[in-house]
């Protein structure tokens, strides 16, 4: 018997699941047993933010391992109180809170049942996009806006509503400019306020810069989005698992658009450990702490604030600072998108580069450039 047989694999027809055993790592480099070096171009899930095995990671969780494994949140514990106060610091969220999760799904899950809680509306509606993913879990699936999950799952049900994406290369809203489209995506989600009335709303998610369906949104769109938000008296949650931690050249991608694009909640895991233990995150400003601050906090998980997983998150944020890779991340993302559209030019299967702010980049392969037919269906 073997893995294959015994194991369930996500995201897997589970027959023909085959892939090799990972021993171990180095860098951008898997270690295949049989000894075989693999070259990781994704950093596995988009989490590895610091390459495999970064020392700093490895050392910190071997210390913290010798001296306290593990103690749930009814105590205190020095790596999550000192994670938490960094992580408000880096994010100007000062006066706020952290809720530590497991990882980026719950954090989702988190985030939305904090923000029904400060805003008092216990049942009030969600609006999330299309074109989006936000975990795997029931309702972090029902946010989702993707075709893995969308089947699955009963948005209204949960009372959530999907608008179209800021997907300018193909604007949803029949609009021939980047910036025209991404105000139109805008638009539409104070629209479908509007339409429920914005007392009905507790909160609004997306994705500053989605990865996995890669919607990279016009400049134009996440600084209406606050607008039409903050106008209507509606939390805004930025999903930033997998756009965070240096990714999108900054510590967190709403940053590109300064600080009048600060949401109200933000969400985190991936990055925040370079997944080398498990870590999520609901930050909140305080305006949203204040809300809830005298309230119950019916909720918990066992390991929130795991202290080997917040050792990690420490070494973490300590190696991206020391190590200056958000700025890396930024001035290489410039060069990757000037190769990428110097490979466009010459291959016409790529209908469209976007990104490369930092080392984020999408390119999307079209079967016609003039018509821009997709090259899947
Ligand atoms: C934007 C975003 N949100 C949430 C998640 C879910 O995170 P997790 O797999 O840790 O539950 C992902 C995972 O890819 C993600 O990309």
């Amino acid at each position: 018997m073997s893995e294959r047989d015994d194991v369930l694999h996500s995201w897997f027809v589970q027959a023909d699941w085959n892939a090799p055993t990972v021993v171990g790592g180095e860098g951008a480099w898997l270690h295949l047993e049989g000894g075989r070096r693999v070259l990781d171009m994704s950093s596995l899930a988009e989490c590895s933010n610091l390459g495999h095995q970064h020392p700093r990671l490895v050392e910190a969780i071997r210390d913290q391992a010798s001296e306290l494994c593990f103690v749930t949140n009814a105590w205190g514990a020095k790596p999550r109180a000192d994670l938490a106060r960094r992580l408000l610091e880096l994010s100007g969220f000062e006066g706020g809170r952290v809720f530590f999760t497991n990882g980026g799904a719950d954090a989702n899950e988190h985030a939305v049942k904090i923000a029904r809680m400060a805003a008092g509306k216990p049942e009030g509606k969600i609006i999330a996009r299309d074109r989006s993913y936000h975990g795997a879990t029931r309702l972090a699936q029902a946010l989702s806006g993707d075709s893995r999950t969308q089947a699955e799952s009963n948005a209204a049900a949960l009372g959530i509503s999907h608008v179209p994406p800021p997907y300018a290369y193909r604007c949803p809203f029949g609009s021939g400019s980047d910036a025209h489209c991404g105000e139109l995506a805008a638009a539409a989600v104070a629209e479908r306020i509007d339409e429920f009335g914005a007392g009905q709303v507790a909160a609004v998610i997306m994705e500053p810069n989605a990865g996995t369906n890669g919607i990279v949104a016009p400049d134009s769109y996440w600084p209406a989005l606050r607008r039409a938000t903050a106008e209507r008296d509606v939390w805004l949650i930025a999903d930033e698992v997998m756009s965070g931690f240096g990714r999108c050249g900054e510590w967190f991608a709403w940053q590109r658009q300064g600080e009048s694009a600060r949401p109200d909640l933000m969400t985190l895991a991936k990055g925040l450990t370079g997944a080398a233990a498990p870590l999520g995150a609901v930050v909140l400003s305080s305006d949203v702490a204040g809300e809830i601050e005298h309230q119950m906090l019916y909720t918990g998980l066992t390991y929130c604030g795991h202290p080997l997983s917040c050792a990690a998150g420490l070494a973490a944020l300590a190696a991206y600072e020391a190590e200056g890779l958000i700025d890396r991340s930024r001035n290489m993302g410039t060069e990757l998108l000037t190769e990428l559209q110097e490979m466009q030019s010459r291959h016409p299967v790529i209908g469209d580069v976007r990104g490369g702010h930092g080392l984020f980049a999408v390119i999307e392969l079209v079967a016609d450039a003039a018509t821009r037919e997709p090259i899947a269906p």
